[in-house]
């Protein structure tokens, strides 16, 4: 019987469990986008997942969505990721570096150098961008030309070899959460008339280059892919869902690493991508805000249900640096701050207790 503690060999990646921590930006990079040493910390503690997706890393200048999210286009950046994969490998763990470039949710404020936010259409989202002057309205973004895909292609390739350079065990492209390469693929902010729009196939054909020339670039077997289906999330509405999906699942290629679904509230796609999809299959369940983050219990659910190979979990790890001891423990798990999600120092990062560090409850002692 497969549960969370069997292995699991997919690609180039040997997970010796299936507890994923799933992708979560933390901001709390330099303002040049380098790794830090506090950043090595926090991944190093949550090493025993059996395997660690980073936070969103741009790929290029325009691809940064938030304040001190870290980058990966320069030789520096490149530099300043090798202590964080050295100290996850360190502690036994695997690490593959989400690349995320973030579209019209962007702000030129944002960016190390004077550019305009690039989308496939000069369609603001709704919403605001966080900058150091505060929020400010996502601003019309400029509609990308042929030789600005081009380049795009080439910035995750570019990305993806600064990020085996640095010691990642493989990348995730984000194709989800309403950035880049979802905006091209959602009917709502995508109204080109050029072959990157109209038809189902055009709005996946970015998604699908950048795959293959990842893939070309590093290995399909160190390459995955994060979508969401049907999330709104940043602004997105997409009318095709059901043919979209599907024909990506059939267009991508089938020997990639793994394919991650972060699920709406649409178990019905899920199943019906799990058909689809030969390889391995990552799920991020759906949790409504008010139950609360993904558990142990029903992520174990969805591997007995064979809906996934492996399950993430994001608030969960986030909270409990020794998930997997705490799991085979049956808990107690420590509750996310969610006041230090996103930017500052140790607090709410790097100082979550362990069960060894953290002292016993009065029902542990007594039972
Ligand atoms: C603080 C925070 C930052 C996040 N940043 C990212 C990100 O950079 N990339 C991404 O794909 N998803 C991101 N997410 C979404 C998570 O990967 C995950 O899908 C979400 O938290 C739901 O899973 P959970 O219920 O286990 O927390 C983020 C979530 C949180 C809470």
């Amino acid at each position: 019987m497969t549960t969370l503690y069997s292995p699991l060999t997919t690609g180039a990646l040997a997970l010796p469990n299936r507890f994923v921590m799933a992708p979560m930006s933390r901001n709390r990079a330099t303002a040049e986008g380098l790794a830090t040493g506090l950043m090595a910390e926090y991944y190093a503690q949550r090493a025993s997942a059996g395997l660690i997706i980073s936070e969103g890393i741009q790929p290029c200048i325009t691809g940064q969505g938030f304040q001190h999210s870290p980058g990966l286009h320069n030789q520096q950046q490149a530099d300043s990721w090798r202590p964080v994969t050295a100290a996850v490998h360190q502690q036994g763990g695997r690490i593959v570096a989400q690349l995320m470039h973030a579209g019209r949710i962007g702000h030129p404020s944002l960016y190390a150098s004077a550019h305009q936010s690039l989308a496939p259409s000069a369609i603001a989202a709704s919403g605001f961008a966080y900058t150091a002057d505060g929020p400010k309205p996502y601003p019309v973004p400029r509609a990308m030309t042929g030789a600005d895909i081009r380049q795009c292609i080439d910035d995750f390739v570019s990305a993806a070899r600064f990020a085996i350079e640095a010691g990642f065990d493989g990348v995730e492209i984000h194709a989800g959460n309403g950035f880049l390469l979802h905006q091209f693929m959602a009917d709502n902010c995508n109204l080109r008339t050029d072959h990157y729009g109209g038809t189902v196939e055009n709005r996946l054909r970015l998604t699908l280059e950048v795959t293959a020339a990842v893939a070309d670039a590093i290995g399909a077997h160190r390459t995955g892919i994060r979508l969401s289906p049907q999330n709104p999330y940043n602004d997105i509405h997409e009318s095709d869902a059901l043919d979209l999906y599907p024909t990506l699942c059939r267009l991508l290629p089938a020997n990639l690493a793994y394919l991650h679904l972060m699920e709406a509230s649409n178990r019905d796609m899920t199943l019906l991508l799990r058909q689809l999809w030969p390889g391995c299959l990552i799920v991020n369940p759906h949790q409504s805000s008010e139950s609360g983050p993904v558990t142990p219990q029903i992520a174990s659910d969805i591997l007995q249900q064979d809906v996934a190979d492996a399950v993430a979990f994001g608030v969960l790890f986030l909270a409990n640096p020794d998930l997997v001891a705490r799991s085979r423990r049956g808990g107690p798990y420590n509750q996310a701050d969610a006041s230090t999600f996103y930017g500052g120092g140790a607090a709410g990062y790097t100082d979550y207790p362990t069960l060894s560090t953290q002292p016993q409850t009065q029902a542990e002692l007594s039972g």
